[in-house]
């Protein structure tokens, strides 16, 4: 059975995808909040991201053999619903400007990365108010 890596077009959809996502974040007024809890350079996470995507579609895992999991990974940084909103949402067009990837599969694919961010919420809305 091909994965979800092969189907999407391999390595070069998925630096497009993870290049997209940041160029997102960088340039949309409407994820500042998820901007400014990055490091200012953001070719280190660009690069992280890639390789994420990757091992998660079925492709390469070396980001998983380094032993990370995302989710402890993200228990460092302050996130609220509406940043993990920003989040799926920025993922949501990345995915969906890519041409020619399979609306199912992408529709799939953001439901699931979605689903990852609304999961990684530490902080709730008191909370971050407070
Ligand atoms: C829910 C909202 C999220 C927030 C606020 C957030 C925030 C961050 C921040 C601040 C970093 C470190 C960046 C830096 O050092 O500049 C990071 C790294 C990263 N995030 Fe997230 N993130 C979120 C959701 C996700 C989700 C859902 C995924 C994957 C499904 C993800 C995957 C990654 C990866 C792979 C890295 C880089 C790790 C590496 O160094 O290889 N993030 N994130």
């Amino acid at each position: 059975m091909p994965t979800p890596y092969d189907r999407i077009g391999g390595e070069p959809t998925i630096a497009a995808i993870a290049n997209r996502f940041y160029d997102l974040i960088g340039q949309d007024p409407a994820y500042a909040g998820l901007r400014a809890l990055h490091a200012a350079d953001l070719a280190p996470v660009r690069h992280g991201l890639a390789r994420f995507l990757a091992g998660w579609a079925g492709g390469p895992r070396d980001w998983f053999e380094r032993g990370q999991c995302v989710m402890s990974l993200h228990r460092a940084f302050p996130i609220t619903p509406a940043l993990a909103d920003q989040w799926a949402s920025a993922m949501t067009r990345a995915i969906a400007a890519q041409p020619g990837l399979d609306p199912q599969l992408a529709h799939a694919m953001s439901d699931a990365l979605g689903h990852m961010a609304r999961g990684m919420i530490n902080l709730s809305l008191e909370q971050s108010a407070a």
